[in-house]
């Protein structure tokens, strides 16, 4: 997906489609005299016919018109709101872009006025860029193509502006939209890749890919280097499967300083959860290889910030492993010792995010960092909480959860405060470890954050549960690419 803004209007230009906003009016064509005069009045028979009255999201397509340069004109309606909110941008632009999918277009010429008339540019260019990502978006059955590569073209649009400064508006939210985009296709790609393509040593690779791509800074720790360390907690979990764990780091550096204390993002980099000897159900357990979506997530926000060059320091922190039954895996009781040196009474194998979780909290803190945010399909419970369209918040410092609220609304990939509190945390309690690592059957978003929140004492820490957003819901059996609209703005609203 590419964008560009342009100032001049020109109706003889070549294009496969032009899009034309309008709003209903008593005559509609007041609104684009010239469009309508161009094509012999097409726009008042329309009206006249009854077949276009400009309803919200009423859309219509004009083949092979006479008088204009476009080889296909659709006409969009906004409806009558006045202003429309943000969400109803995305949702007409949304319905827009799959109507182009469908009509197999992959470059247009957009005239929006009458949409940023209701909004402003910035939140129209910076949407059509991602609703045009994502009905573009199509999975590549290859492993070797999880970055660059398009199903399709790729689709080429061009944005019409009513002057110099909206163009340049308009520009620099198409260049956000389309970083995000392009971080949102990654993640989607690794989420959907199979557990047997998409290992721990498979996203390892990813990150020196990106190393090379984006002037990363990449290191990967062994098993070997985290024993060293004392990851027994994160060990724990990938003792069970053939496949090694791994820890990836990578440093994004675009701050002028390059000391300054970096945000971090810690990753869940689970690429196959079956639960362990606390086997789930066969029902679904495919999509357990979804278990590693926080850390795509991390992969797309730190190429989003590369490509917009975020004047920010991040450090990307991903404990990766598969969660698999085997005879030395965790059993139900086991005690391990966590690199912070707390005790971890196994009760539940299947509780095994915040396992590899905490080891990479603890190594998280030798970065000095500003702030740490971790993202993990950690519950089933968010999902009963909160559905697929919402993600599940909380943390030790109220500004971190404030600032991740605020980018969540702006970028609409939403998220929701759930408390984190001493009475809950008692639930945790172990009589042979200092913490056990599941909370019992209420509350278990709550306690999985609160289990995290005993290695995240030392920093400004909040926490991601994006079980329910990370894929199902409105994309279906997909992954959608959440988290990487929030935590892109995340960092964007630090710099
Ligand atoms: N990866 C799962 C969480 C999950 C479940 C995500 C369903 C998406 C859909 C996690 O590792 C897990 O199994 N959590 C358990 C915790 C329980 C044992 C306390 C869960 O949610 O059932
Ligand atoms: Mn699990
Ligand atoms: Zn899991």
């Amino acid at each position: 997906m590419k964008i560009a803004a342009k100032v001049s209007k020109d109706y003889q230009a070549n294009t496969d489609c032009l899009v034309v906003a309008l709003k209903p009016q008593t005559k509609i064509s007041s609104q684009c005299v010239e469009l309508n005069n161009a094509t012999g009045g097409a726009i008042d028979r329309l009206q006249d016919n009854g077949q276009f009255s400009a309803d919200s999201a009423q859309i219509v397509n004009l083949m092979v018109p006479k008088g204009v340069g476009a080889k296909q004109i659709v006409i969009l309606g906004t409806g009558n709101k006045k202003s429309m909110s943000t969400e109803d941008v995305r949702e007409l632009l949304s319905t827009l872009a799959k109507k182009l999918k469908a009509l197999k277009v992959d470059e247009a010429t957009f005239e929006l006025d009458a949409l940023v008339a209701k909004s402003d540019t910035t939140t129209v260019t910076r949407h059509l860029a991602e609703a045009l990502g994502d009905a573009e978006y199509a999975y590549i059955k290859s492993p070797e193509s999880v970055r660059g590569d398009k199903a399709g073209k790729e689709f080429e649009a061009t944005f019409w502006c009513a002057d110099e400064q909206s163009s340049k508006a308009a520009m620099q939210a198409a260049a956000t939209g389309t970083a995000i985009n392009n971080g949102k296709t990654l993640a989607k790609n690794l989420g959907n890749m199979p557990g047997n393509v998409c290992t721990p040593s498979f996203l390892a690779k990813q990150a020196q890919d990106l190393s090379q791509t984006h002037g990363l800074k990449v290191s990967v720790l062994e098993e070997a280097d985290m024993a060293d360390l004392g990851m027994g907690s994160l060990l724990s979990v990938s003792k069970g499967s053939r496949e090694p764990a791994k820890l990836i780091v990578m440093h994004y550096n675009g701050a002028n300083d390059p000391d300054e204390a970096p945000h971090a993002l810690v990753g869940k980099g689970l690429t196959f959860d079956a639960g362990g000897i606390s086997l789930k159900p066969a029902g679904k357990m495919d999509e357990m290889k979804y278990d590693m979506c926080g850390a795509a997530s991390v992969f797309g926000a730190v190429l989003a910030a590369a490509e917009l060059k975020l004047p920010i320091n991040v450090v990307a922190v991903i404990p990766s492993s598969e969660n698999l039954p085997d005879g030395i895996a965790n059993k139900p009781g086991d005690v391990v010792t966590s690199m912070s040196g707390q005790t971890i009474e196994i009760l539940n194998t299947d509780a095994e995010g915040r396992l590899i979780l905490c080891d990479a909290l603890t190594y998280t803190q030798r970065f000095k960092p500003k702030t740490v945010i971790d993202i993990a399909t950690l519950t089933g419970a968010v999902i009963v909480a909160l559905g697929h369209q919402t993600a599940g918040v909380m943390g030790n410092d109220q500004g971190v959860v404030d600032d991740l609220l605020a980018a969540g609304d702006t970028s609409l990939d939403h998220a929701w405060q759930l408390p984190i509190k001493e009475t809950y945390k008692k639930q945790l309690k172990s009589s042979f470890a200092d913490l056990a690592n599941i909370g019992g059957p209420s509350a278990g978003s709550i306690t999985a954050a609160c289990f995290l929140s005993y290695f995240t004492e030392d920093f400004r820490w909040a926490h991601l549960d994006i079980a329910g957003t990370a894929w199902g819901g409105a994309s279906g059996k997909l992954a959608s690419g959440r988290a990487v609209p929030i935590l892109t703005q995340y960092l964007i609203d630090r710099c």
